[in-house]
Parts: C-alpha cells; structure tokens; sequence
C-alpha cells in the first residue's frame, strides 16, 4: 500500500487555501488551491505552485496506553461535516535531531504533554501525521488536520497551547495552511 502523499499547491485540487503564514522561519509561496493525493513515482506534476511529501509511518512515542487512548477518541479523514483542514508543515533543529529517542519522548510528552493536550480536542479535530526528514524534504513533517467550521477555534486553542510546550523551543520552521472545500466529501 502506498502510504506517502503529495501535497500539490496551484491551481487545481479539491481544497481551497485560504491563508497562508509563516509562524516561524520562511513561509510557502501563496497559491490558490492544494491536492492532496498518494503519491506516484513519475507522476509529473503540472501545477505551478509547491509541492510536498511526506510518508505515514509507525509511532515513534506513543505507549500502549496512549495508542488505545487515542484509538479510543479518533474520527476518520473525510467526514462530511469536516469542510475545514489544516496543512502544518513542521521542521525541528539539529539540536533536537541530536537527542536520543529517550530523551526527544521526555521532552514530548513527559514534559510537554502533547498526546495529553492532543486528546482534549478529539473527537473533533481529525488527524494525520506524515513523515518527511527521510524523505530529503524541507520539513520533517506534514501534520494535515480536519475539522468542522464551527471547531477552528478550539484548533487555534491547541495550536497555541502546544507552541507554548517545551517542544516548540525545537521547531524552526512551521507554516500554517488553512484550507477550506465545497460541500460534503
Ligand atoms: C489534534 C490533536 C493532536 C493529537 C491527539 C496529537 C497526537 C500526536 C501523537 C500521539 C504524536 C506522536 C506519534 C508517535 O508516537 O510517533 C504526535 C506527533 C506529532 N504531532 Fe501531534 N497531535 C495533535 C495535534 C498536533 C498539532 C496541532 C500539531 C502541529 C501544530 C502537531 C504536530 C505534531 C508533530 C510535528 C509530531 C511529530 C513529532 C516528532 O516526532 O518529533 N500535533 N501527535
């Protein structure tokens, strides 16, 4: 199964992009519309605009108990009412990349608790995390999330609950994409 997608910023594709900003370091150039799609080795792309990849892998961090908590709360991808979603492309430091495991799932969640503030806006906020450092791209990750409208203000609520966290001292790059589609999916 292919699990690396192409996110394709231009003129085409199903979502809308209504904003983008660069929280830190260099933002996306502007475009009007993004596709997301599994990802084809010569697929060539034609859209004008950037592109990005990124792979969905294994957990890294997440305990037994957390996985079957999160198991537990989470909604799918695609759900009809959730019209809204949010590209965060995200690059860490060398100085976090320079940790060990232990110490990088210390920081994560011991001391800034992201799986525990993650939990208090699901079922609402749909999730996917994608990898992307062993990819050679410029963000080690694509975090895409979906959401109904009425639910963008407890994601600006997590977002900035989790850019106060410890881990956040570690990111040097994050771009917010906002995106909107017509319709039920
Ligand atoms: C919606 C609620 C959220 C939940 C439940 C959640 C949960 C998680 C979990 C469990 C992991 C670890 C996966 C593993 O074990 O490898 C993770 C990783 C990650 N999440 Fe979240 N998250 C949420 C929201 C967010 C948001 C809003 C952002 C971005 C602003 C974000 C960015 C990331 C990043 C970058 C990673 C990878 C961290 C690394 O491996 O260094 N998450 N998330």
């Amino acid at each position: 199964m292919n699990s690396t997608y192409a996110f394709i910023a231009g003129t085409s594709g199903e979502w809308r992009i209504r904003s983008i900003a660069g929280y830190l370091g260099e933002s996306l150039d502007p475009a009007q519309r993004l596709a997301v799609r599994p990802y084809e080795i010569g697929g060539g792309e034609q859209e004008p605009g950037w592109r990005l990849l990124g792979t969905v892998s294994n957990v890294r961090y997440a305990t037994r108990m957390e996985v079957a908590s999160l198991r537990q709360r989470q909604e799918p991808l695609r759900r009809p009412q959730a019209s809204r979603a949010v590209l965060i492309p995200i690059r860490k430091s060398a100085a976090w990349w320079d940790l060990a495991q232990d110490e990088r799932r210390a920081i994560f969640e011991e001391t800034s608790q992201h799986t525990r503030i993650g939990l208090d806006y699901l079922p609402a906020i749909a999730r996917r995390l994608h990898h992307s450092r062993d990819l050679g791209e410029p963000f080690d990750f694509l975090t895409w999330f979906e959401f109904a409208p009425e639910h963008e203000s407890a994601f600006d609520d997590l977002l900035a609950r989790l850019r106060a966290t410890r881990e956040w001292d570690f990111v040097e790059r994050e771009v917010d994409v906002r995106l909107e589609r017509d319709g039920p999916a």
